[in-house]
């Protein structure tokens, strides 16, 4: 894995995610049995961003420093002078990969990440581009998954919300059709519906998929049976034939205190945030309302990926 990018969920084998997996394991015991963790003591991140964002960049910035590491922030590159007359995202990419040891790069059109893996001298981990994939926030949700059901072999998730736009959902999609005896639902309007290509790639992997559209009895039956409800924001932009529609699906895609009486003992609910109606604060104290402990394995996720990619060992 040393010097690999980290563009799309396709490029991993199962016995790369494990190894993504298993180095978040090692920070994790490293953290809780207070040994030291400053395994990447004189190395520099850059985190380039062209779009803004909260959580990825600051959840990397203090991931590379718990490791003892620095982090140069380039944030909205494309707002420089020099950029302004002319600078391409080749060169901006050139330019940073002199600088830095490696790349968390944010951008706005899909395929970003991987051309700028084509002309960077250094790892890029792709932090999400356009709305093509989201390939570490997705290893953080698989290891959350793993840590809580122990095991991720022969769950079901429902995928609930805006399927259409989820970056997240595709790269989570992606891996989780590496795993035996998985079921996925996806339960959105019909206008945020899943891409038919994510359909297709579940049909060629042979993993069984309901597909849920508009319907609130539905969404009920599969809040009911499913062992991992993970939500996302439904955008009121997308409904171009009147506010009814809008209200109408925001109503049938929430969980509610009520709802959560039909849920297992055992499924728990996870959400990428930012958060809006679909997840009220009325069921956060609720132990099955896990997105809050995302974080903290995002923590342990994000060091041990860049020990990985930086080829320093974790063990
Ligand atoms: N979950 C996530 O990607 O959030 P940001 O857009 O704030 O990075």
């Amino acid at each position: 894995m040393k010097n690999s990018h980290i563009i799309e969920a396709q490029q991993f084998n199962k016995k790369a995610l494990q190894e993504i997996l298993s180095a978040a394991d090692h920070i994790k015991e490293r953290t809780e049995r207070n040994l030291p963790l400053d395994l990447l003591k004189g190395k520099i991140l850059g985190n380039l961003f062209f779009v803004k964002s909260m959580r990825t960049n600051l959840a990397f910035d203090s991931a590379m420093k718990r490791l003892g590491g620095n982090v140069s922030h380039v944030d909205f590159p494309e707002t420089f002078s020099s950029e302004l007359v002319g600078g391409d995202f080749e060169d901006t990419v050139r330019v940073v990969s002199s600088l830095v040891d490696v790349i968390v790069l944010r951008h706005y059109l899909s395929g970003s990440a991987k051309r700028a893996a084509e002309v960077s001298f250094v790892p890029i981990i792709n932090g999400g581009d356009g709305p093509a994939q989201h390939p570490t926030q997705a290893l953080i949700d698989l290891y959350c998954i793993e840590k809580l059901k122990g095991g991720i072999d022969g769950l079901s998730i429902a995928f609930i919300g805006d399927l259409m736009n989820s970056r997240t959902i595709r790269s989570l999609t992606y891996f989780l059709a590496k795993y035996s005896g998985i079921k996925i639902y996806f339960a959105s309007p019909r206008v945020l519906k899943i891409q038919d290509d994510m359909k297709e790639y579940l049909r060629e992997n042979n993993i069984p998929y309901h597909e849920s559209l508009d319907h609130a009895e539905e969404f009920k039956e599969i809040v009911s049976k499913a062992d991992i409800l993970y939500l996302t924001q439904i955008p009121k932009d997308h409904f171009t034939n009147g506010t009814d529609d809008y209200g109408r699906s925001r109503e049938i895609f929430r969980l509610t205190p009520s709802t959560m009486k039909i849920m297992k003992k055992d499924t728990y609910i996870m959400h990428p945030f930012p958060r809006d109606y679909e997840l009220p604060v009325e069921i956060d104290q609720d132990p099955r309302a896990v997105y809050f402990d995302l974080i903290k394995y995002g923590q342990f996720l994000r060091m041990g990926l860049l020990c990985r990619v930086l080829g320093v060992p974790v063990d």
